[in-house]
């Protein structure tokens, strides 16, 4: 049986590249002989060289803002000289607070939240999203009118596209209600709206050879404090946060074709969260 999750030669774009989560579908896709081009506003050159020297697989960095049709439109030509190919687009890049560790949470609550800040958080995780999606995946569609060669796109939205934010877990001790941190309002909009564009695309590329779908992960221990990772535990079934390496099993999947029947489709991957 051939390697259903073999991307040896395949070009994946990550946008947030640089980012936690990023560069764990990067190694996994260089891992099975995929080229990694991490895409980011912050210089990933190293990254991308370690990729290189670990995996022993092409890669490369790109440094542009994903909410800037030009520069994505520029990001897909030095893509395409440099390779020749582009076969994946892993839309990853989104503004992420950490409510359990900030100091400045007043602009947090929906009573508050700044308006530039909706602008923002809506411009990088949604509208960065459809231009990447619109520029590369227009080009994967011709791509496959031209040749035949199939494509596909992977959103990654968030179990807080499925369910909200419970606000209890981000409460810090001795402060009144009116000034308790809350997840902002944006995460669940623009991650809500990040499995609405995966149906949309999904359906409007299904016989242009561009599948799409989605991965809405829980939240990954990365040495927050034991109090707020305590509450979360207490909401998830298996009582933990996600380990950082354990999204690349579903990533892998979904951009390979081991999931070639599977599109338009959002995995909730929660340690069971949304059943409870
Ligand atoms: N970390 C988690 O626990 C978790 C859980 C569920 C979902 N997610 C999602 O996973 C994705 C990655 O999260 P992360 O924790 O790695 O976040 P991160 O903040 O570490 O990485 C995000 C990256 O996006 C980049 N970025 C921001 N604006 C950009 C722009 N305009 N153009 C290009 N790049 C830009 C940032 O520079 C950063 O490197 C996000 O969509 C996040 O919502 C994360």
């Amino acid at each position: 049986m051939k390697n259903l999750f073999d991307l040896t030669g395949r070009v994946a774009v990550i946008t947030g590249g640089a980012g936690l989560m990023g560069m764990q579908h990067a190694h996994a896709i260089a891992a099975h002989g995929g080229t990694p081009v991490l895409v980011d506003v912050v210089c990933a050159d190293q990254k991308a060289a370690a990729l290189s020297d670990r995996h022993g697989v092409p890669s490369m960095a790109v440094q542009c803002d994903i909410t800037q049709p030009a520069q994505v439109t520029e990001l897909l030509g030095k893509i395409l000289e440099r390779f020749g190919r582009l076969d994946i687009l892993i839309n990853n890049a989104a503004n992420n607070p950490k409510m359990e560790n900030s100091a400045d949470v007043n602009f947090s609550r929906l009573e508050n939240f700044p308006i530039e800040q909706w602008y923002a958080d809506l411009a990088v995780g949604l509208t960065g999203a459809h231009l990447c999606s619109q520029i590369m995946g227009s080009h994967m569609a011709r791509v496959f009118r031209e040749s035949g060669a199939r494509s596909v796109i992977l959103n990654i939205a968030s179990d807080l596209a499925v369910i909200a934010p419970d606000q209890r877990i981000y409460k810090q001790p001795g402060l009144p209600d009116h000034l308790q941190p809350a997840k902002p309002v944006t995460y669940s909009v623009v991650k809500s709206g990040l499995v609405g564009l995966t149906r949309y695309l999904a359906t409007y590329w299904a016989d242009s050879g561009v599948r799409v779908n989605a991965v809405s992960p829980g939240g990954i221990y990365n040495g927050q404090p034991d109090a707020f990772v305590q509450k979360l535990a207490n909401l998830i079934p298996m009582g933990r946060m996600a380990n950082l390496d354990e999204y690349q099993g579903a990533v892998l999947f979904l951009i390979s074709d081991a999931s070639s029947y599977m599109t338009g489709h959002n995995l909730v991957i929660d340690g069971g969260r949304t059943a409870w």
